[in-house]
């Protein structure tokens, strides 16, 4: 019987996710497919004991779900628990399992590109939802050196005090970071300050980056944000948003599925899908 898959959020409508699952399912050839729900915040308990009842085997979860699942979900993987955020669900004997490939993909795509990365000096800058997503990741996988700069300043300071694992992490306003960036061997921009419309924004000036460092935005609209243009021109190695958008969407799909799929094929169809 076909498997039905799917993506739950409040807009949903311009979800690139069904373009890239439903083409990974068919490539695979496998009887699956994977559909859009608009699903406000105040069906979301409802929705989700629905889509166990009709036997839905997974879906992903985006805006504003994505914490307010938790409580819905029979079991959280450690890693998504501890963020507090999920974006992924499987069913597994019975249960409805939530796992956070937003992280696990940012991870992927920056360990990828980087060795050593827990040896590395690493700034992030902003300290919402992203930020605590990479933070949190950064450190579970043993990285200690972690510092965090965000306009204001006092949320840089509450996620450091609120993340368990081992680190060795200041919180910085924009300024104090932009005095001391040539000292960090990684930068990972995750605010909104850059994404379209507002192309011709930074977060901070880049003006003391060191000629060797590696800078990563997540932002994947427009996939070379004025950061990264800046940090190229000034000698750095960049990396935009799609590697981690492509990965957040391999790793759902080997979750329910166990097989790995073909991610050159998913960055394709995203690189077309949003022109
Ligand atoms: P997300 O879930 O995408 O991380 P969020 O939780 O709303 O979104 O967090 C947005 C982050 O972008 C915050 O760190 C925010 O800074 P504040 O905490 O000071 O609000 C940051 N941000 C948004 N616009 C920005 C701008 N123009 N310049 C600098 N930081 C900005």
């Amino acid at each position: 019987m076909k498997k039905i898959y799917g993506v739950i959020g409040d807009p949903i409508a311009h979800s690139i996710s069904p373009a890239i699952q439903n083409d990974a399912f068919a490539h695979q050839e496998l009887d699956c497919i994977y559909h859009p729900f608009h699903i406000t915040p105040e069906n979301l308990n409802d929705a989700v004991k629905g889509m166990k009842a009709i036997g839905i085997a997974g879906f992903n979860i985006t805006i504003p779900h994505k914490t307010t699942i938790i409580p819905y979900l029979d079991e959280v993987d450690e890693l998504a628990a501890t963020i507090g955020a999920v974006n992924t669900v499987s069913y597994q004997d019975g249960k409805y399992i939530g796992y956070n490939t937003d992280a696990m993909g940012f991870y992927k795509a920056l360990s990828d590109q980087i060795s050593n990365l827990t040896e590395k000096k690493i700034l992030v800058i902003g300290a919402g939802g992203a930020a605590r997503a990479i933070y949190f990741t950064l450190l579970s996988h043993g990285t200690v050196s972690v510092d965090i700069t965000n306009r204001t300043l006092e949320k840089a300071e509450a996620l450091i005090a609120d993340c368990p694992f081992e680190k060795q992490s200041a919180a910085l306003t924009l300024v104090q970071a932009e005095e001391k960036l040539a000292e960090y061997d990684v930068i990972i921009q995750t605010t909104s300050a850059g994404m379209s419309p507002h192309q011709d924004a930074m977060p901070f000036s880049i003006r003391n980056l060191s000629e060797g460092s590696f800078v990563s935005d997540i932002i994947y609209n427009p996939l070379e944000t004025k950061l990264l243009k800046e940090a190229k021109q000034k000698g750095a190695d960049v990396q935009n948003g799609l590697d981690m958008l492509v990965y957040q969407a391999a790793l759902a799909f080997q979750i329910w599925t166990g097989i790995t799929p073909d991610t050159t094929r998913m960055k394709n169809i995203m690189r077309t899908t949003l022109g």
